[in-house]
């Protein structure tokens, strides 16, 4: 398996590819990778000839009071793990190498991005589409894999493809999670002992939140007065956001109908974790 670390490196190696007819995968990532990067990996070396993996901590899709700085960073460990996974090429590009010194061009969305981590987070998903797309026109992928951890980042990017007609697939993948539930992050590794227990609250309302669903429960809003309540239980979370919203147009919904993404976004102490399900009405 090969680490590049430039643009035209990833072109040369792809249009050889492509010159022999075989498929690419691609597979975004800000690196520091787990089982649940891996579980995307591992799909995207079963359905494609070739698997790219991008492993670059995006500087435009962080605000400024934001953790760009101490994002973990290990591609001695993310070489492994691409590797043990089956991928051909890890895309490590330096910043520079990514965004000139005179970069102004940026992709956006109007719809989609106003609720949930859009309203706290709100230059996100600018720099979320623009580094896609920037990676798309790179790989040049025939399908490219996102998990459902980032619920609305999965919407955004397929909403993306299909409005500025990328020919690419988009393939959702579902949320790894840690034998006691909490979802796997990068961020994970900013908790400490208490707060790693605390975290646990995300996935319990998350728990809690489906089964009412799923037990016939019909108002969004009082599924997440229950999930709030018991995230309110535990003192080092300070809930950001609990929503339900439509799962493709990320507008707010009240009651269960049709395809429902409830979605939150918690702090534990300083660290920002968000976590979801969604619910298909039968
Ligand atoms: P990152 O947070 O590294 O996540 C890369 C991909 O892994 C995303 O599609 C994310 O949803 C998926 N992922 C993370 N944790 C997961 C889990 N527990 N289960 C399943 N999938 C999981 O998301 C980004 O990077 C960036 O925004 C990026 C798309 C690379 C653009 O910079």
């Amino acid at each position: 398996m090969q680490i590049i670390k430039t643009i035209a490196e990833i072109r040369t190696l792809v249009k050889e590819w492509k010159k022999e007819g075989l498929s690419v995968g691609l597979v975004p990532t800000m690196g520091f990778l787990h089982e649940g990067h891996q579980s995307l990996i591992t799909r995207a070396v079963a359905e494609n000839d070739r698997v790219i993996v991008s492993d670059f901590v995006n500087p435009t899709q962080f605000g400024p009071n934001e953790d760009l700085e101490s994002y973990p960073r290990d591609l001695e460990q993310d070489a492994k793990l691409c590797q043990a996974a089956g991928a051909s090429v890890i895309f490590h590009p330096q910043p520079s190498e990514m965004y000139a010194q005179n970069h102004c061009s940026f992709v956006d969305m109007d719809g989609l991005t106003k609720e949930l981590c859009g309203k706290t987070r709100p230059i996100h998903f600018r720099g979320v589409c623009t580094v896609v797309t920037k990676l798309f026109h790179i790989a040049q992928p025939d399908r490219a894999y996102f998990g459902q951890k980032d619920a609305q980042q999965l919407a955004v990017i397929k909403q993306m493809v299909q409005d500025l007609n990328f020919d690419i697939e988009i393939i959702g993948c579902p949320i790894v999670r840690e034998a006691d539930g909490l979802a796997k992050s990068s961020r994970n590794t900013y908790l400490n002992e208490a707060e790693r227990k605390a975290a646990l609250v995300l996935s319990q309302a998350v728990f809690l939140g489906e089964r009412m669903a799923k037990n016939g429960e019909t108002s969004a809003d009082v599924i997440l007065s229950a999930m709030q309540e018991l995230i309110a239980k535990e003192p080092l979370a300070k809930i950001d956001y609990v929503k339900a919203v439509d799962a493709r147009s990320i507008e707010i919904v009240h009651e269960m109908k049709g395809s429902v993404l409830v979605a939150m976004a918690v702090y534990i102490g300083k660290t920002r974790l968000i976590d979801n399900f969604i619910f298909e009405e039968a």
